[in-house]
């Protein structure tokens, strides 16, 4: 029973659940999680490539019931603040399956990644090199990656492509910058360098940048054996692959992507005489987002001059995406029966700002009207993680479906959780 079904007569289930049903236990806005779904996702990117280490990107959406499920499903956690490596520890999540990431990771960070004892920590600027060397205990070492810019520009959106030369993440290897902190990691005996890293940016709906970064990579393992005599193991690809969020639009085949990528890998190693290096992704969004839908109620229906506006009782505090990266979403009336022609209505939320929108042209039966449900689709990333309190809004709760069952994973936040904080005059 995994997975969203709409019915035309207005009926909608998540995993068997019906949506009216949550709504009504659970309030709204509420965003579900389809765990069977979510499950199944994981498996399939682990069936995809069996050779690979599949790491989840924790930042999509992470709480205690998801990080034991990525734990059970046997995927590794890609943790990029130590906020997200406590809830991973929380959990018990095997800390050697753990991939901490950052540009600007804390001393803080850096000794409680330590203290956890991560498998890989990714190492993004010069100086944290010679930083984490020092922080190191006595006899140990800590294994490594060196995060790489391919320039390669991909990625649905400027805020969030990180595969080009000047941005804030990774070490250009145009400049030396690369080739610099190899040779420091190489020289550090605290430290072991397994492997480059790289992340193109999010969004990605075809494997063709993965493949052109692969080449990019395995190109500089081939310049680090030539000049270091070393062979380094791994080479992790980051994340990004894209989903669908409207009708009709395609994600990025994992097929096609674990075919082209596994080829180009394979094919590059071997023509630089190098075995191919052991693969490492990490998708967030893919694993998390279709899995994942948010339930709102309609507060208010009003006619502009040119436009409908359907107000809920959420908006950019549970999903800012709209408002950042323009982003767009398919909503749908559920829970009664409308035999109204379809219009186009623009769905905004309930925060002071004229920005606040869900969706410019949903697609909502004429009838619409207050007490409404209405699901938008494909929230399972980035909105959670995301959300915020604006206008003293509590964050919405998490509730997870899996056999035929409804259960609570993440409560709703009250006036009181978000006033506990306030120490007062
Ligand atoms: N690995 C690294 C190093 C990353 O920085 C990211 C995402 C991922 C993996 C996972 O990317 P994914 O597969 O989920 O696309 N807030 C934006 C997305 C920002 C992604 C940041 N890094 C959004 O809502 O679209």
């Amino acid at each position: 029973s995994a997975g969203t079904r709409f019915e035309p007569g207005g009926g909608a289930t998540v995993g068997g659940v019906a949506m009216t049903e949550l709504a009504a236990r659970f309030g709204t806005p509420a965003y579900v999680i389809d765990e069977t779904d979510l499950r199944e996702r994981c498996r399939a990117y682990r069936a995809a490539l069996p050779g690979a280490e599949v790491v989840y990107a924790a930042k999509a959406f992470l709480c205690r019931a998801m990080a034991s499920w990525i734990r059970e499903e046997g995927l590794g956690l890609d943790v990029a603040s130590g906020g997200e490596l406590a809830v991973a520890r929380s959990v018990g999540f095997p800390a050697e399956r753990i991939v901490f990431h950052g540009n600007a990771k804390t001393p803080q960070e850096l000794s409680a990644a330590l203290d956890a004892g991560v498998g890989r920590i990714v190492v993004d600027t010069l100086a944290e090199i010679g930083h984490l060397a020092a922080l190191v205990s006595f006899g140990r070492r800590q294994k490594i990656l060196v995060r790489v810019i391919p320039d390669v520009d991909a990625g649905a959106h400027p805020a969030i492509r990180t595969g080009g030369e000047d941005q804030k993440f990774g070490l250009s290897i145009a400049s030396g910058a690369a080739g610099e902190a190899v040779a420091r990691a190489l020289g550090q005996s605290s430290l072991e360098l397994v492997g480059l890293h790289c992340h193109l940016g999010s969004q990605i709906v075809t494997p063709e940048p993965y493949e052109r970064a692969a080449r990019t990579l395995i190109e500089l393992l081939g310049r680090i054996r030539d000049a270091h005599g070393v062979v380094l193991p791994e080479l992790d690809l980051g994340g990004g692959h894209g989903i669908a969020y409207l009708d009709g639009e395609q994600g990025l085949d994992l097929e096609s992507y674990a075919r082209r990528v596994g080829d180009a890998v394979q094919a590059h190693a071997a023509w630089l005489g190098l075995p191919a290096p052991r693969l490492i992704i990490e998708p967030g969004r893919a694993v998390s987002g279709p899995a994942g839908l948010t339930l709102y109620r309609v507060i208010a229906v009003k006619r502009g001059l040119s436009r409908v506006f359907v107000a809920v009782d959420g908006g950019m505090s549970d999903n800012p995406r709209p408002c950042l990266y323009g982003a767009r979403y398919t909503a749908r009336l559920v829970g009664r029966r409308s035999s109204a022609t379809t219009r186009t209505a623009t769905i905004v939320g309930h925060h002071c700002e004229a920005g606040d929108t869900l969706a410019e042209d949903a697609e909502l039966p004429a009838d619409i009207r207050p007490g409404d449900l209405i699901a938008v689709a494909a929230t399972g990333a980035y909105h959670h993680s995301m959300a915020s309190t604006y206008n003293m809004t509590g964050r919405p709760p998490v509730i997870a479906i899996s056999g035929g069952r409804a259960r609570l994973v993440v409560r709703r936040e009250e006036p009181d959780d978000l006033m506990r904080r306030d120490v007062g005059l």
